[in-house]
């Protein structure tokens, strides 16, 4: 929890972000990414990883456009940024065409998947927290993250679909645009508040992906 009236003088992105640098340092530094980053996670972790997002994505993206009402939810929503079919064609690429349905038996992402349920029917603005966390990651440190997982593995270009956003020519300025969107929302300080502890709550449970991910290296040594 942040304290209140902690970040309520930043505007809202600002606040998103400074409530978020610690949590962030910690997703960087989770063993699952600097071992996949290093090149030495295989096909099948990098497939564990992305059907462990497909979860979370699929969840948030139902719910962020089953709540485009929202003013919160409206300021962000932008079908350009959804990553279920690219994540899906992945996944084609890293299992091969297995068909049938993509299921993961995973604890962290059916608590990430039940925290957006719960979020959305508690108050859907708190669905942008983490819109931010997901698709301004993908934007920043995922494009990074992209170019070295294409180098690691020789891909080509061929199954990152997920860090390739088409519609997006310039990132950068998407995410100004983005942020000034953020900025323009008129939330009092309490609800500025709940944003940002939502934020830090993504954040765990990115990390948390991670840390299941983590328990698994052995079986992933590449
Ligand atoms: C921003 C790197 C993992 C969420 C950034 C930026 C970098 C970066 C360099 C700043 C980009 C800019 O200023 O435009 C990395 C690296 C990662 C990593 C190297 C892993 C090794 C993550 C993860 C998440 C995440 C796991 C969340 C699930 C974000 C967000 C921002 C961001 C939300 C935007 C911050 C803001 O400007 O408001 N990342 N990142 N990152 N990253 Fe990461």
């Amino acid at each position: 929890m942040t304290v209140l009236g902690q970040t309520t003088d930043l505007a809202l992105s600002a606040a998103m972000r400074e409530g978020s640098l610690a949590e962030h340092q910690a997703a960087e530094d989770s063993s699952f990414m600097s071992e996949l980053l290093g090149g030495r996670v295989n096909e099948r972790g990098y497939a564990d990883y992305l059907l462990r997002l497909r979860v979370a994505y699929a969840a948030m993206e139902e719910l962020v456009r089953a709540h485009g009402d929202d003013a919160g939810v409206a300021a962000v929503h932008d079908e350009a940024l959804e990553r279920l079919a690219a994540i899906d064609a992945d996944l084609d690429h890293w299992l091969g065409h297995e068909g049938g349905v993509r299921t993961v038996d995973s604890p962290a992402a059916d608590a990430y998947r039940q925290r957006l349920v719960d979020a959305a029917a508690q108050w859907p603005t708190l669905l942008v927290a983490h819109h931010y966390t997901r698709y301004l990651g993908d934007l920043s440190g995922g494009q990074a993250i992209g170019r070295i997982l294409d180098r690691t593995f020789g891909l080509d270009g061929a199954g990152i679909a997920f860090y390739d956003f088409p519609e997006i020519a310039k990132p950068k300025i998407y995410k100004d645009g983005y942020r000034a969107r953020l900025d323009a929302l008129d939330l009092t300080a309490e609800e500025q508040e709940r944003v940002v502890d939502e934020v830090q709550t993504a954040f765990r449970l990115n990390q948390a992906l991670f840390a299941e991910l983590g328990e698994r290296l052995p079986a992933y040594a590449r």
